[in-house]
């Protein structure tokens, strides 16, 4: 579509499934919700379609893609699932889980989803007009989180409509996202599994399956998984880390029922300390911080701990310098 063109947010229902479908199937984008971040869908078997995501998005056309499945079998005919893959996908799938595959050789998904690597990046997603969306198509889908490359991912329709109107012509809106935060991704296409990108499945959740997981170390500098860039998921605000209160010139995005008041803006997380609503509340948390008239942000300390760990890996890549 062309910049600047109509963007329209339609409910879910029967109807808008059916023009999202004959949008993608004719080679168009559709931003759509998932149980984690809304993402920007395209048709995976169509080329130019999903050159559009990286056009839409001004994204290195380096990075590459996630798609999407309505099952393990369809997922099965595009990647090699050895028995770890089995396993994990019988597990935790439909669900916020990525997992990194060899592509097979009669993949019918368009290379630029691997961005010139030999694997591919699968998932199920566990949100229902997702998989309402995928059936209806009848294609894979490949998704992006629906914002503009190196911002926050958005878990709500309007954040997808702040960052991409005129850039796609139709989102589905399906309210807040129940988790909150990407999906995890597990690279399976080497004999040592890891953690390319924390989430709401933990090192500890697939332990019994895989054996001991190290998550990765966001604050390393190594980045294994081509879009884990350090300095990810950026406000436009300075973030400080481990705050204990704010300044007077800065907004709070504080944590548990220790929270100091006083701040002239602030948002608590969880005021019980749970960390899945912490979670959940993350995202729109940092762009209504964001939007304050404060001049930066102090993030109190969030245990490193389950989800915790994939909270902190977000707020680490918040908070790291910028590149360019
Ligand atoms: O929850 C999610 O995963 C959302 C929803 C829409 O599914 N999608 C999402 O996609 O967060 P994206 O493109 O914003 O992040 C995908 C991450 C990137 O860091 C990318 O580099 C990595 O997964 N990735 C994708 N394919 C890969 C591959 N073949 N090998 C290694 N990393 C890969
Ligand atoms: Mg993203």
């Amino acid at each position: 579509m062309q910049s600047g063109s109509e963007t329209k947010i339609r409910p879910a229902e029967a109807a808008s499934l059916r023009e999202a479908a004959e949008i993608l199937r004719s080679g168009g984008l559709v931003a759509f919700p998932t149980e984690t971040v809304y993402g920007l869908g395209a048709d995976a078997t169509d080329d130019a379609a999903v050159a559009g995501i990286f056009a839409a998005k001004d994204r290195p056309r380096f990075n590459p893609l996630i798609v999407h499945f309505t099952d393990t079998a369809a997922a099965a005919r595009e990647a090699v699932f050895d028995a770890r893959a089995e396993a994990v996908a019988g597990r935790f799938w439909p669900g916020p889980l990525t997992l990194v595959l060899p592509r097979r050789h009669d993949s019918r998904l368009s290379l630029l989803c691997s961005a010139g690597l030999d694997t591919q990046a699968v998932r199920v997603p566990a949100h229902t007009l997702a998989h309402d969306l995928l059936a209806e198509t009848g294609r894979p889908l490949a998704a992006p989180s629906a914002n503009a490359s190196g911002r926050i991912s958005p878990t709500r329709a309007a954040h997808v409509a702040e960052s991409l109107a005129g850039r796609v012509p139709l989102i589905l809106d399906g309210g807040d996202c129940a988790v909150g935060l990407e999906s995890t991704v597990l690279d399976l296409s080497t004999e040592k599994p890891a953690i390319l990108r924390p989430g709401a499945v933990t090192a500890e959740d697939l332990t019994d399956l895989l054996g001991p997981l190290t998550p990765p170390q966001s604050s390393s500098g190594a980045v294994k998984a081509p879009g884990m860039l350090s300095s990810h998921y950026a406000p436009t605000k300075p973030l400080r880390l481990h705050a204990e209160s704010a300044a007077a010139d800065e907004a709070l995005l504080a944590f548990g029922p220790a929270a100091p008041s006083g701040a002239a803006v602030a948002v608590n997380l969880s005021p019980s300390g749970d960390l899945a609503e912490a979670a959940a509340r993350l995202f729109s948390a940092l762009r209504e911080l964001d939007e304050s008239a404060a001049a930066g942000i102090a993030a109190m300390t969030i245990p490193e701990q389950g989800l915790g760990i994939a909270i902190n890996d977000r707020l680490r890549r918040a908070a790291a310098p910028r590149e360019g």
